[in-house]
């Protein structure tokens, strides 16, 4: 497993104690000869890439950066994969679409990427189609509950966060995504991994939401109080664009189970955690 710092790679490490699970300072998807090396040396059954630069407002100042893990990176780990003849699970996103249709989107719908995140996520895609047309590319969207590293929380723990500091919650409420527990894509990834399916395939939790409505979807089952104000793409300004539906479906996989059952589940993990000190 590759960028397993990530929320999606620490929830795949929990599912399979005994695999590599290689962080960005053990193996970069940059370096296609670590890549060369570590592939006969560990000789997986599948690799699973969770490596992403996820910073979709960052991406816009940092192009480079963005291409050189999610779309040199993608051809790099799809390239290493062809070389030792290993099953590849490759991770992209729901902003591949432009947001326009007032459908969710399907695996076969025409994508349209808005800016330089999903530009190179989508660069990726193609690369890893090209140099492996077996592999299979698990589109997802609005990760939470994993815990990725370097300090960065998901958008729920965000939304508690803020409340319980007393903090103004203004989230955005002309965006649609399908909210995506980390946990139930790990599980899903692992099951479609050993199955024949090759390709672009959607997985993500059942039912689309806007930010806002997560937000008090979240304040509510957490039993935390605060108030959530609407405000619009256009009023937040954020450097990147991103879709307006950014909601997606299978016509190729069964749907996981609805987003908020995921929630209540999350929640429930979240309460038994012992304690830091
Ligand atoms: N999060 C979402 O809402 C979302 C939505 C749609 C699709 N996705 C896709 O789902 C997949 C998993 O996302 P996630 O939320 O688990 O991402 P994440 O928490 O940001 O994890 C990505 C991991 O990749 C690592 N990484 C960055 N550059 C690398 C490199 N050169 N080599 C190896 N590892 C590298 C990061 O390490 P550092 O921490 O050291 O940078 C991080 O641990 C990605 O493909 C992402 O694009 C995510």
């Amino acid at each position: 497993m590759l960028g397993a710092g990530g929320q999606l790679g620490s929830e795949l490490k929990k599912l399979i104690p005994d695999a590599a699970a290689l962080t960005r300072a053990q193996l970069s998807v940059s370096d296609l000869a670590a890549l060369n090396s570590a592939l006969p040396h560990y000789r997986p059954d599948v690799v699973f890439n969770c490596a992403a630069y996820n910073g979709v407002d960052t991406a816009e100042g940092q192009q480079d950066a963005a291409y050189q893990v999610n779309a040199q990176g993608a051809f790099n780990v799809a390239l290493a994969c062809a070389q030792q003849n290993v099953r590849l699970v490759h991770f992209s996103t729901n902003f591949v679409f432009d947001g326009a249709l007032d459908r969710p989107y399907i695996e076969t719908d025409e994508v349209g990427p808005l800016g330089v995140y999903a530009k190179s996520k989508l660069e990726g895609e193609k690369l890893t189609a090209m140099v492996m047309p077996r592999a299979l590319v698990i589109r997802t969207a609005a990760l939470f509950g994993g815990s990725s590293g370097q300090g960065r929380t998901s958008f729920p723990e965000r939304i508690l966060q803020r409340a319980m500091a007393g903090e103004r919650l203004r989230v955005v409420s002309d965006q649609t995504v399908n909210p995506t527990y980390a946990a139930d894509l790990a599980a899903a990834a692992m099951g479609l991994a050993s199955s024949d399916l090759e390709g672009v395939v959607h997985v993500v939790n059942a039912g689309c939401a806007t930010w806002d409505e997560l937000a008090r979807a979240t304040l509510t089952e957490f039993g935390v109080a605060g108030e959530v104000e609407p405000v619009s793409t256009a009023e937040l300004g954020a450097p990147a664009r991103r879709p307006a539906n950014g909601c997606l479906e299978s016509m190729r996989t069964q749907a996981l189970r609805p987003w908020r059952e995921a929630l209540s589940d999350y929640k429930q993990i979240v309460r038994s955690a012992p304690k830091s000190p």
